[in-house]
C-alpha cells in the first residue's frame, strides 16, 4: 500500500490550515551562494502557530475515539506544545491540564502567558528537567480519573506513534510542493527534539525515493538518546503504516553540538542565526528550536559544506512565542552586536 493510502486509515481533527507556505528566501540565498526554501510551518494558524497542530490533529483524534474529555500534558515552563495543546482542547471543547517546571523562563510571558490566558489548569512543579514531568502528570491523570473525569495524556512534545502521522501527511505535503517549484532538494535541515518530525519526514521523503541527506539538529538529547528515539519512532511508524522496518535509511546526520548547556540555552549561534534570518528575510526564529537549526545549517555552510546553488530546506517547526521570555537575552545580545 502507498503510504499516502495507509495514512488514510487514520481518523483526524481538524486544527489548522494547510498547506503552510514553502518559500524560497531570495536574499539569504544570494547571501549564502545556496537556494534557501523554507517550509513555514510556523504559520500553522492554532495559536500562534508551529508543529503540534499537525501532531495534534491525529492525537486528539485517538483520544476522542476513546471518550476522553480532557487532554493532560507536561513541559517546560516555555512549553509550545503546553500553548497548542490548550488551543487545540479550546477549540474543540475539551478540558485542559499541564504541568510545567518551574524553570529559568517562568516568567508570565510568551507560550506560558497564553497558556494562562486560554485557562489550562496549571500545576507548577520544581524540577531540573522537564523531561522528567512524566510521573507528575501520570499523578494528575489518576486525580482526574477519581474526580469522574476521562483524561488523555500526550507526552512531552506530544509525540506519540499516532501524533508523528502528523508529519507523514506534512511531509507528503512538502512533496507536493518541491514537485510543484521544480525543487530537488540537496539537503533537509530538521529540528531533533523527540525525533518525531525527523523521523516521520525522513521515512516520507524515502518512500517517495527522494534520497537528499538529512540533517538533524538536536535541541536537548544526546546522540545516543536521539538514535535510541529515531529507533522508536521508525519502527512504531513502519508498524502503524505498513511499511517494512527494514527498508534503507539512506544518508541522515544527527548533532548534539548545538544544543549549548542545556535545552532551552540561548546559545550565542542561536542568536546569531535569529538575527541573520530576521535581517536578511524579516522571518522571526526562536532561541530553543529553529534558532538552533539554522545555526546548525551557518555552521556547515561556514566550513564549506554548501553553496554554488545548493537547494537547502529547512523546517521552521515554530517557537517563536519563547522570544518574548528571552528579550532580556536578546536585549543583551542585540547590544553586544551593536544593534542597540
Ligand atoms: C517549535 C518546536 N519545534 C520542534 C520540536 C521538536 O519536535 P520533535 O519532538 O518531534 O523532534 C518542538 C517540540 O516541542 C517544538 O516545540
Amino acid at each position: 500500500m502507498k503510504i499516502e493510502a495507509a495514512l488514510q486509515q487514520y481518523p483526524k481533527e481538524d486544527l489548522t490550515r494547510t498547506p503552510t507556505p514553502l518559500q524560497h528566501l531570495p536574499h539569504l540565498s544570494t547571501d549564502l551562494d545556496v537556494n534557501f526554501y523554507l517550509k513555514r510551518d510556523d504559520l500553522t494558524d492554532l495559536a500562534l502557530g508551529g508543529d503540534k497542530p499537525r501532531k495534534l490533529e491525529y492525537e486528539i483524534a485517538q483520544a476522542k475515539a476513546k471518550g476522553a474529555d480532557t487532554l493532560v500534558t507536561c513541559g517546560s515552563a516555555q512549553s509550545n506544545h503546553a500553548r497548542l495543546t490548550t488551543a487545540a482542547a479550546r477549540r474543540l471543547g475539551l478540558d485542559v491540564a499541564v504541568v510545567l517546571s518551574h524553570d529559568q523562563w517562568h516568567a508570565i510571558q510568551g507560550n506560558l502567558l497564553t497558556v494562562y490566558l486560554m485557562g489550562a489548569r496549571v500545576e507548577m512543579i520544581h524540577t531540573e528537567d522537564h523531561w522528567d514531568l512524566e510521573e507528575h502528570a501520570l499523578n494528575l491523570v489518576r486525580e482526574l480519573e477519581a474526580e469522574g473525569r476521562k483524561p488523555h495524556y500526550i507526552p512531552v512534545s506530544g509525540t506519540t506513534p499516532h501524533s508523528s502521522l502528523g508529519y507523514i501527511s506534512g511531509a507528503l505535503e512538502t512533496l507536493t510542493q518541491l514537485k510543484e517549484q521544480n525543487i530537488i532538494p540537496d539537503a533537509v535541515y530538521l529540528p531533533f527534539g523527540t525525533g518525531g518530525i525527523f523521523t516521520a519526514m525522513l521515512l516520507t521523503f524515502r518512500e517517495h525515493g527522494i534520497d537528499a541527506p538529512f540533517f538533524g539538529i538536536s535541541v536537548n538529547r544526546n546522540l545516543d538518546k536521539c538514535d535510541a528515539n529515531l529507533e522508536k519512532w521508525w519502527a512504531a511508524l513502519c508498524e502503524l503504516l505498513d511499511i517494512d522496518p527494514a527498508r534503507p535509511r539512506g544518508e541522515f546526520h544527527l548533532y548534539e553540538e548545538f544544543i549549548g548547556k542545556e535545552y532551552g540555552d540561548p546559545t550565542e549561534a542561536g542568536l546569531d542565526a535569529i538575527l541573520k534570518m530576521a535581517t536578511a528575510e524579516g522571518i522571526l526564529l526562536d532561541p530553543v528550536y529553529s534558532g538552533k537549526v539554522f545555526s546548525g545549517f551557518l555552521s556547515h555552510h561556514a566550513k564549506g559544506d554548501w553553496g554554488q546553488g545548493k537547494n537547502i530546506l529547512m523546517l521552521h517547526s515554530g517557537g517563536v512565542p519563547a522570544i518574548f521570555a528571552y528579550a532580556g537575552i536578546l536585549e543583551e545580545h542585540l547590544r553586544k552586536r551593536g544593534r542597540l
